[in-house]
């Protein structure tokens, strides 16, 4: 955890922010996974985290503006949760850790809160992304699960802070930043034809958890990396495959790293793996390029798109002017996903807060298909930390849908296209701190080009 005066001052601009009302914060209770003792690997809440730092199942809290008051709610644990778990601070303890001197028990929360209400008071709540937060909300504020209503000014607070990070997040985010640099490097090292994508993933994974760190999401190690969140890890690794890894590690406080890289399975890609790779790499670098305070996210990703297109156009899978191909939407034949996403306590950072407070200052994300993908648009600032990570992919499902309909034909040349479509998919991705004038990769450098990928095989 950070010093207590650093959730104290978190605590204070939130308070300003907001103004008036209370704030209710639901931490996340353990969840069984086939059974009630036998749990999903514990996380709490980010938000929760942020403000009170205790990553600890059981506990919720109010901060009442109103009446300048900060309580933790909770239980001390019974002796037969010691027995089967250990010990734990007390809750007096987990509270003074952060600068909050009132603790009550669990089953005071709901009388404080009907005080309030009775009062008049504003209850303020945050979007709900586990079930278990609608059934507490229901149970203290009587509202139905999936009828509550965020409070906008809540959620705009939050993000208004999290979105920049301090100079001791930053240091965090860098040491989950390196250890998802050494994951990637280790995978790229260890990859051969003949193992099974789940080899590599044991070998990545024993990084992690060999610096004390757990995974910020679900390791992507697939053959088949058109698929752009694929689970599977169970296929054999063929001689000319290439195999997408996307990992990454999340620090004993929360703090998350995430990149990308495609390995080729042999000592060297092959002349049509090198020549997508050379415009996936074209692409990410004209992003990272474009990185400085002032600039739209969303331009990154137009330029981004439009190098792809421009990519496809010299091998004649596209056709026509690669700015009105992007404009029209074309480009999501090949690239239907964000350029990046902010990154923090979560890999998606504060997600569960709304991509449109967090990714376009409250603004309207379009709805064309591609574009309607892109988790962030808006003009960046010193201390946003986010992930660049364009990619190449030929999805034949994909491919069959929008050449029955013939939609795009004046961009896209379906026949040369066709001689592709078992080609797989290239993503790369590397994260980055945007600072005062300009911006600063995250962690160690992971091979980005075949040739610094072919060097380390
Ligand atoms: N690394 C997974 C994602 O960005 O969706
Ligand atoms: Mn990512």
């Amino acid at each position: 955890m950070f010093s207590k005066d650093t959730y104290i001052a978190r605590r204070e601009g939130l308070k300003k922010s907001v103004g008036s009302g209370l704030l209710l914060f639901l931490g996340n209770d353990e969840v069984g996974r086939n059974f009630e003792d036998n749990y999903y690997r514990y996380r709490q809440d980010s938000s929760f985290l942020y403000y009170f730092g205790q990553p600890y199942a059981g506990l919720n809290a109010v901060i009442d503006i109103d009446n300048n008051r900060e309580i933790i709610f909770g239980d001390e644990l019974s002796i037969d949760h010691i027995v089967w778990m250990g010990t734990q601070p007390t809750l007096h303890e987990k509270a003074h850790g952060v600068g909050i001197d009132t603790t009550l028990p669990s089953a005071d929360l709901r009388k404080y809160l009907d005080a309030a209400r009775a009062a008049g008071q504003r209850i303020h709540t945050l979007p709900t992304y586990r079930p278990e937060h609608q059934l507490k909300l229901w149970r203290l504020l009587d509202i139905l699960p999936g009828t509550d209503t965020p409070s906008v000014d809540f959620i705009r607070a939050i993000v208004n802070q999290r979105n920049y990070k301090s100079a001791e997040e930053v240091e965090e985010i860098e040491r989950a930043c390196n250890v998802t640099a050494d994951m990637h490097i280790e995978a790229i090292r260890c990859t051969r034809p003949g193992m099974k994508e789940y080899e590599v993933v044991a070998r990545l994974e024993e990084v992690a958890a060999a610096n004390d760190c757990t995974l910020s999401f679900g390791t992507i190690a697939t053959i088949n990396g058109q698929t752009l969140h694929n689970p599977c890890h169970s296929n054999t690794i063929g001689p000319e495959d290439m195999l997408l890894v996307d990992a990454g590690a999340e620090t004993p406080m929360g703090y998350s790293g995430d990149m990308s890289s495609t390995v080729c399975a042999g000592k060297k890609f092959t002349p049509r793996q090198k020549m997508v790779y050379d415009i996936q790499v074209a692409s990410h670098r004209a992003a990272v390029e474009m990185l400085r305070p002032g600039v739209k996210f969303l331009d990154c990703y137009e330029k981004s798109a439009e190098v792809i297109c421009q990519g496809m156009k010299d091998l004649g899978i596209m056709k026509g002017d690669p700015v009105e191909a992007v404009k029209a939407g074309a480009h999501a034949m090949f690239f239907p996903c964000g350029l990046g996403h902010m990154m923090g306590l979560d890999d998606h950072d504060m997600e569960n807060l709304g991509e449109v407070y967090v990714g376009y200052d409250g603004k309207p994300k379009s709805t064309q298909f591609g574009r309607k993908s892109l988790r962030l648009a808006r003009e960046l600032e010193p201390g946003f930390v986010l992930t660049i990570e364009p990619g190449v992919y030929f999805i034949p499902e994909l491919i069959d849908y929008w050449g029955a309909e013939g939609r795009f034909k004046e961009f896209i040349n379906y026949d040369e296209l066709n001689k592709w479509r078992d080609f797989g998919g290239i993503r790369n991705e590397e994260d980055y701190l945007i600072t005062p004038d300009g911006a600063r990769m995250l962690g160690k450098k992971i091979p980005l080009t075949t040739e610094e990928v072919e060097a380390m095989r």
